[in-house]
């Protein structure tokens, strides 16, 4: 599975508040590499998009000398416009506690009441 950059921001619709993140990917398990995430977070950035990074597989990394990259440990600007979700369920195989966690460094992006950032219009 490959982040297929054609041209930066193709794709992208005006209407666009949130990419859905999976990484390490699930099914596939890929683990994306920094060039990866940092372009994708430069497109968000550019379109003012809210990037929520489900990382529950983080701990399940099977490739010898390779690491997950948290998507918020890019960069500040990354992090400030990033929702981490993460649980134990996977890594301590325990789902039934029902236990979760969101990692949300600038509350405003995930708040109704308000824009995360200038000109942005998160509702
Ligand atoms: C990528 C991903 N995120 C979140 C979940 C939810 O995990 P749980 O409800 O077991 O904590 C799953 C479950 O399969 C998953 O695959």
């Amino acid at each position: 599975m490959d982040l297929r950059f054609r041209r930066p921001g193709e794709g992208h619709h005006p209407r666009t508040r949130l990419f859905l993140l999976c990484s390490p990917h699930n099914p596939v398990g890929r683990l994306f590499t920094r060039e990866e995430l940092t372009t994708l977070a430069r497109i968000c950035a550019r379109h003012e998009v809210v990037i929520c990074s489900d990382e529950i597989h983080c701990d399940l990394i099977l490739d010898q000398g390779k690491r997950h990259i948290p998507f918020a440990t890019l960069s500040r600007e990354a992090a400030a416009r990033t929702i981490t979700l993460m649980a134990p369920s996977k890594t301590f195989n325990i789902p039934g506690l029902g236990c979760a966690f969101a990692l949300i460094p600038n509350h405003s992006s995930a708040s109704a009441s308000g824009p995360p950032w200038p000109g942005s219009s998160l509702r």
